[in-house]
């Protein structure tokens, strides 16, 4: 089968990215999320985005007319999905509410679609089981900033089948990313080794072993990281970064246990940039 139409679930942070790539490859792409706020604010990430591609001269304004073109946002799940060879699934990171979502594409999309879950971490088998095809169910996991990150990484469930794997495998790289494979586990590769070291630099500002900023300089300078961890973690989303941590030490055990800064911030609503303040404050920026 070949897909021409992928149907994106939710337009955050990283569904907006995966839309942006998807279009850019020229596949059909549908935007969907639940309130009005966030499509724009998708649409509006993306138009950034593209606008600073015109700007250094890497797309020409039709380039970006016709990416935009080809990105239709809606709040309907069934204009959205109801034409969708895949779907690709970035809703929020609780089990619950992915699989309430997947109970309500099954009687909406076509016989053949795949569902692609971006799941930072969750069971892509335990979401697989509660619908009518968990042979055509697999996890893809983007990385944040999606249009700059160049790895997919892939993950089968229990039921996931070789044809799956290889449409998976073969979309993303014609969205212009490397795939790796890797077996369903919590967090599954990548996130368990970057969650983990994020999560150490919270116990490590916590136990006031040095400040955020040092811990940040000391990681970049000595470790040539893009970025430090803490600032990493706000850019991820400390929500979403509590959600992998308790994941992995639901299923891990108590060498995952979140580091407290980090539940406070939560709470406190400092999710990062998204919300304009994290460990760091984006509001003066
Ligand atoms: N969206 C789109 N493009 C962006 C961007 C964004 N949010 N931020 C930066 N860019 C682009 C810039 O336009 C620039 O593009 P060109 O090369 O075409 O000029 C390029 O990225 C580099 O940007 P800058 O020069 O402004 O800044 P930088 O060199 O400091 O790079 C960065 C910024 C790419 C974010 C870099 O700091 C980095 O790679 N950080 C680490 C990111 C990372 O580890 N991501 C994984 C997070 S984990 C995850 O996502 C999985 C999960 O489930 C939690």
């Amino acid at each position: 089968m070949e897909i021409r139409n992928v149907c994106v679930l939710g337009a955050g942070l990283m569904g907006s990215g995966i839309a942006q790539v998807c279009a850019q490859a020229g596949y059909q792409v549908t935007l969907r999320d639940i309130e009005q706020r966030f499509i724009d604010s998708g649409i509006n990430t993306i138009k950034k985005n593209l606008g600073r591609d015109v700007e250094k001269g890497k797309k020409s304004p039709a380039d970006m007319a016709a990416v935009l073109g080809l990105i239709k946002p809606t709040l309907d799940l069934k204009e959205a999905a109801g034409n969708a060879d895949c779907v690709v699934e970035v809703v929020v990171e609780v089990m619950d509410i992915k699989k309430q979502v997947y109970q309500e594409l099954e009687s909406i999309v076509p016989a053949h679609c795949l569902f692609f879950t971006n799941t930072s971490g969750l069971s892509i088998t335990e979401m697989a089981a509660i619908t009518k095809r968990p042979a055509r169910f697999i996890g893809t996991h983007f990385f944040n900033p999606v249009p700059v990150m160049r790895l997919l990484e892939i993950i089968r469930g229990y039921e996931t089948s070789d044809e799956t794997l290889a449409i998976a495998s073969e979309w993303g790289k014609s969205i212009g990313k490397e795939v790796i494979v890797v077996k369903e586990a919590p967090a599954f590769a990548v996130n368990r080794i970057l969650c983990t070291m994020m999560n150490e630099a919270f116990f490590t500002l916590d136990e006031g072993i040095a400040s955020a900023e040092d811990i940040d300089k000391g990681m970049v300078l000595g470790c040539n990281h893009p970025m430090g961890p803490l600032a990493l973690a706000d850019l991820v989303g400390n929500d979403t970064l509590l959600h992998v941590i308790e994941g992995m030490h639901r299923e891990l055990g108590d060498k995952y246990r979140p580091a407290p800064i980090l539940q406070k911030l939560v709470r406190a609503g400092r999710f990062g940039r998204k919300t304009g303040k994290g460990i760091y404050d984006y509001t003066t920026k």
